[in-house]
């Protein structure tokens, strides 16, 4: 009697922390995940639309120097896209172009930093860049802003320079994912994740591969030390 009834408390037990981390999901939490685990691999379809939210929005005040437009067809864009992309850019660029943006915008002595590996930068990567673009709030009580700042949660400091720059319908998407606030973040958010680090899902599958190697080559040492030691005995 008792052992089932330790069970079922653990098993209430482990429902209740099941319930309490679904109840706990955040109501600011990304519309898909953006950590990335040792097996991630990038969301291309979500890459994408992340750099939709670049050109139309943030590329206005930001450079991502680091790319070309040719890297799009590593975003799964045909060559034929990425150069429609390019042509349509003011000013008019070609495949062999950098993301330059519109240049320098002067904010107060603050600049836009170029994205290209911002997210390798930043502690927290994509989910920190997520936070940032969905953390603007008024002001708290007794909090004066500096002039020509924002108040941000997950700003260091509270205070930034960049006006809010997300808001649901800034873009529109060719797939027909509705343009959110939180869609449109988490979206750049993995398109500036996938920019900092282009050969993730690459890197993870090699890895994984090796790992099943070396599991294969274990099973074939075993067998080996044991076929060498049945002859000698
Ligand atoms: C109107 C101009 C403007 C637009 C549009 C803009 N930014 Fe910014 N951004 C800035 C400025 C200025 C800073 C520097 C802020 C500071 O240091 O106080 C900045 C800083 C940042 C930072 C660095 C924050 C940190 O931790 O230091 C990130 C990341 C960023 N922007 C991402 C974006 C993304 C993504 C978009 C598009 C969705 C975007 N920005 C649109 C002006 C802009």
């Amino acid at each position: 009697m008792r052992p089932v009834g330790m069970r079922r408390i653990g098993l209430s037990a482990l429902l209740a922390l099941g319930v309490g981390v679904s109840g706990a999901a955040r109501a600011d939490a990304p519309p898909m995940p953006l950590a990335q685990g040792p097996l991630s691999h990038t969301d291309l379809a979500a890459a994408q639309r992340g750099f939709l939210v670049y050109q139309g929005v943030c590329a206005s005040c930001h450079t991502m120097n680091a790319l070309h437009y040719r890297d799009l067809e590593r975003l799964g864009l045909t060559p034929a896209e990425a150069g429609g992309i390019a042509a349509a850019a003011t000013p008019p660029a070609t495949l062999d172009s950098r993301l330059k943006g519109a240049g320098k915008v002067d904010f107060g002595g603050a600049v836009p930093p170029d994205l290209s590996t911002i997210a390798a930068q930043r502690k927290g990567g994509a989910r920190y860049i997520y936070d940032f673009l969905t953390g603007y709030v008024p002001a708290p009580d007794g909090v004066t802003l500096r002039p020509g700042h924002y108040y941000n949660t997950a700003f260091p400091g509270g205070q930034v320079a960049m006006p809010p720059a997300l808001h649901d319908n800034a873009v529109k998407y060719a797939d027909g994912t509705p343009a959110t606030t939180r869609q449109e973040a988490a979206d750049v958010a993995t398109f500036l994740a996938w920019s900092a680090d282009p050969n993730l899902t690459a890197r993870h599958e090699i890895g994984l591969r090796a790992v099943l190697f070396f599991i294969f080559l274990s099973f074939v040492a075993l067998g080996a030390k044991r076929r060498i030691w049945r002859e000698r005995t």
